[in-house]
């Protein structure tokens, strides 16, 4: 038995489930799964979700985050956890972080402010390859991102927990690595999963370590970023710019004043979205392979949180 839990599109990955893989059954709950369940199909289920599910084989996310699955008391240790790889989603992120860069980079936020005032002036020009971009995780998102960036003509660095090496971008890693890319960068983009290590990373000194008038994008994790100190940030000018997908509390609530800030661009977490299609392509085909006993891609290591 496949149990599905998803706030939004259950039936529709119940269905599309159900064709891909007719020898199962696939059903849908809200509340507590039956214990014949082998595998779990999910986003965000509630507390208990996994409690007493006997048979469960392995659990597969929704999403390419896992940072609320994998601190879980109700899922032991040895249930593997599978994350979609990719599954659309890089794709959808180098369209928002290429938004978000040309927002700066061609001054559309200082127009934007501009236009309110009826203020007829232009900005000075600035090209891509005097543009520096720095992506913070090189992952299967942030991976694609820099080097998207970097072909398309833009100075890239790339920050990752571990070394990695990718066309075109200068990558680093370590913690004083880190301090010194953020003092070279025009537009930051984060893209790190949340971690322990990445938890509050982005905290009042680290953003002050950027250039006067810089921008961020954010399409990681809210509790990576103190929303104090980037209000702060955004109020006095130091940072010129905000292009936030994600929040410590979401929905963001109504009277949060990032909704108003005229620095600030909000979207709902929505930069990546996850695809149904793609997504029940490649969670069908691993089940047929673990059916088949055959290892799969995509398992998250517990210890490193993703
Ligand atoms: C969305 O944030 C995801 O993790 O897929």
């Amino acid at each position: 038995m496949i149990t599905v839990y998803h706030s939004e599109h259950v039936q529709a990955y119940v269905q599309a489930l159900g064709s891909a893989l007719p020898g199962h059954r696939v059903v849908h709950t809200m509340l507590k799964p039956q214990t014949a369940t082998r595998y779990a199909v999910v986003w965000n289920p509630p507390p208990g979700f996994f409690t007493g599910l006997t048979d469960l084989q392995a659990v597969f996310v929704l999403g390419a985050g896992v940072d609320r699955l994998v601190a879980r008391e109700d899922l032991p240790a040895h249930i593997p956890i599978y994350r979609l790889s990719d599954a659309g989603m890089a794709e959808q992120m180098i369209e928002y972080a290429r938004y978000g860069v040309l927002h700066w980079q061609r001054s559309f936020d200082l127009y934007r402010n501009q236009q309110q005032q009826r203020q007829w002036q232009v900005q000075p020009d600035r090209r891509k390859q005097d543009t520096r971009v720095s992506v913070l995780g090189l992952g299967e998102m942030g991976g694609r991102v820099a080097t998207a960036l970097a072909a398309e003509g833009y100075q890239v660095n790339g920050f990752s927990r571990s070394a990695r090496s990718l066309s075109a971008v200068t990558c680093v890693h370590g913690e004083s690595a880190l301090d010194e890319m953020l003092a070279h960068t025009d537009v930051l983009i984060n893209m790190l999963p949340l971690t322990p290590a990445t938890r509050s990373l982005l905290d009042g000194a680290r953003l002050a370590r950027l250039p006067a008038g810089a921008a961020l994008i954010h399409a990681g994790r809210g509790e990576q970023l103190d929303e104090n100190a980037l209000l702060t940030a955004l109020d006095s000018g130091a940072l010129r710019f905000a292009l936030l997908d994600v929040f410590s509390l979401e929905p963001l609530a109504k009277t949060h004043p990032l909704w108003v800030h005229p620095h600030a661009l909000i979207t709902p977490h929505s930069a990546a979205q996850t695809l149904i299609s793609a997504a029940v392509l490649q969670i069908s085909a691993r089940i047929k392979a673990l059916e088949l006993g055959q290892s799969i891609s995509g398992k998250v290591e517990r210890a490193r949180a993703y």
